[in-house]
């Protein structure tokens, strides 16, 4: 039945997180290397949500962002400081939904096809922030509550 519902698509965006976030938290049980366990949570996020078109982190490395894994097309590799979404999650420190990119004042297009976006502060177990994950989508309004819920929760695991 399940496998039914999941080929003509008709899990909800809730249902579909919880079937991930358990299959992450049982993968996160096997390795504690923070960048398995990254790459892990891209491969599954990215493969298992059909409207994810850019899937990965961005690291604070000397005061910088600098792209970490990631499943989709080639990325920027440093994002400007102070410039665009991501960095305003690390100021905010919670995460940020941006439903149309064009109208996010200073958005960074790594990829012309990106159309919205929603970035999602990681912090470790010290509440040390360590950087984002970002997600992007080719539809515009991609991304609410829902997603920022469970990326949030999703993301906890990676430093526990
Ligand atoms: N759009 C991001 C840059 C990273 S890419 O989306 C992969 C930003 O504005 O920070």
């Amino acid at each position: 039945m399940l496998s039914v519902l999941l080929r003509l698509g008709m899990m909800n965006k809730a249902d579909r997180y919880e079937r991930m976030y358990h299959q992450l938290m049982r993968l996160m049980s096997t390795s504690e290397s923070v960048l398995s366990r990254m790459a892990s949570i891209c491969a599954v996020l990215h493969h298992k949500m059909p409207s994810f078109f850019w899937t990965g982190f961005y690291l604070l490395e000397h005061g910088e962002l600098h792209v970490g894994v990631y499943q989709g097309p080639l990325a920027c590799m440093v994002l400007e400081k102070g410039k665009g979404v991501c960095w305003e999650g690390i100021r905010r420190a919670e995460p940020v939904v941006v439903p149309d990119v064009d109208r996010f004042p200073g958005h960074i297009a790594c990829d012309s096809r990106s159309r919205s976006e929603i970035v999602v502060p990681l912090f470790n177990q010290h509440g040390v922030t360590m950087g984002v994950l970002d997600i992007d989508s080719k539809e515009l309004n991609n991304f609410d509550q829902t997603d920022a819920e469970y990326l949030t929760k999703i993301v906890a695991l990676i430093y526990q």
